[in-house]
């Protein structure tokens, strides 16, 4: 059998490690041989291959980023794409392909597999937001950047006595923002999940300077005040529709120190997030998903993703993962609430 792998969708620290554990397991265990589809579905698409075999997967483990490359491409944004998909699988002698993405990644995975198309999953995202495993990899990695980094801003802004705003990644998820700024003592984290009270903020920010600290406020990208809407960088969307948030920790910079008149400064930590060497959570997460999914190859588990229940790697439908977002629950939020301010 030939095994074709693609990685899509924005990159993540571990893509290399599921790479590696695929092909490692594959050629020796089950006699596969394998081709690496460039950047997303437009490898499929346009027939941009790689060769993939052991020496190419050697010392992968601690590399960030994907040898494969990556992108948005949507095949069904594109005429006859699904088509041309089919053809060059044809063409190229592949008879399974393995998709290790995010919710568009594999929200198109989930299509090709009814349209016929022998697909297996592997679930991404430093976001976190995927449904069906408790966990993604990249996730541990983006954490910890973003854990190192509050870190850093609290001496800083007990130096100087300021406000220090750091807007952390995670589309309309507020897993990292909840996660660092649970793990960096944060004077308020601000979610999308739960609209927040600029005034409440600000009392916060106030309370805190009054126990002479400084406060640090973690933001996620997609966390909005309670009577307005997500700040955008730019108008542009994606080939999936998504549109490009961003802004939302100068707004909130602007706010506080108009409103508290004292000083405030913010900190995009943008896409540091997703660059560098995965954490030895990510990697271990990463490697087991790949073995694991080459097994799904072997067993004609088409249509399913390999996911994390607990600490066991099971298969789940792909549908289960792409019919709607994990988000963060108030419940859980509202346990960090008690080291707000
Ligand atoms: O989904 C991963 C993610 O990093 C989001 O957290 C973020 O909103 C988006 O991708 C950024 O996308 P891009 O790499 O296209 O700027």
């Amino acid at each position: 059998m030939r095994v074709g792998v693609l990685t899509g969708g924005g990159d993540c620290p571990g893509l290399n490690a599921v790479i590696r554990a695929i092909v490692r397991r594959g050629v020796p265990e089950y006699g596969y041989s394998f081709l690496g589809f460039r950047d997303g579905w437009r490898g499929p698409l346009e027939a941009l291959t790689k060769p993939l075999d052991i020496p190419a997967v050697r010392g992968l483990l601690p590399r960030g980023g994907t040898i494969l490359g990556s992108s948005r491409t949507n095949p069904f944004a594109i005429d006859d794409g699904v088509t041309k998909i089919k053809k060059n699988l044809q063409n190229l002698g592949v008879d399974a392909l393995i998709a290790i993405g995010g919710e568009d990644t594999l929200g198109v995975a989930t299509k090709l597999h009814e349209m016929g198309v022998n697909v297996v999953g592997v679930p991404k995202t430093i976001d976190n937001d995927l449904s069906g495993t408790d966990y993604t990899f990249g996730f541990d990695t983006a954490v910890t950047i973003a854990t190192e980094a509050i870190d850093r801003l609290h001496t800083t802004a007990e130096s100087h006595h300021r406000t220090l705003i750091v807007e952390v990644m995670g589309r309309h998820a507020g897993w990292i923002a909840l996660h660092s700024g649970m793990a960096g003592g944060a004077n308020a984290i601000l979610v999308p999940e739960v609209r927040f009270d600029i005034d409440k903020v600000c009392e916060w920010v106030e309370s805190r300077f009054r126990l002479d600290y400084a406060p640090i406020i973690v933001v996620s990208e997609g966390a909005m005040p309670k009577d307005g809407e997500e700040v955008l960088l730019t108008g542009d969307k994606d080939a999936f529709g998504h549109v490009r948030l961003g802004g939302i920790g100068d707004w909130l910079g602007r706010e506080i120190e108009s409103r508290t008149g004292k000083e405030a400064r913010t900190t995009v930590l943008g896409h540091v997030q997703r660059g560098g060497t995965p954490t030895a959570r990510d990697r271990w997460l990463a490697t087991r998903f790949g073995l694991h999914a080459i097994d799904a190859v072997a067993a004609g588990k088409w249509g399913q993703m390999t996911a994390l229940r607990g600490t066991d790697i099971v298969t789940v439908p792909l549908q289960e993962a792409t019919k709607q977002l994990k988000l963060v629950d108030p419940a859980l939020y509202a346990e960090a609430e008690v080291f707000f301010g």
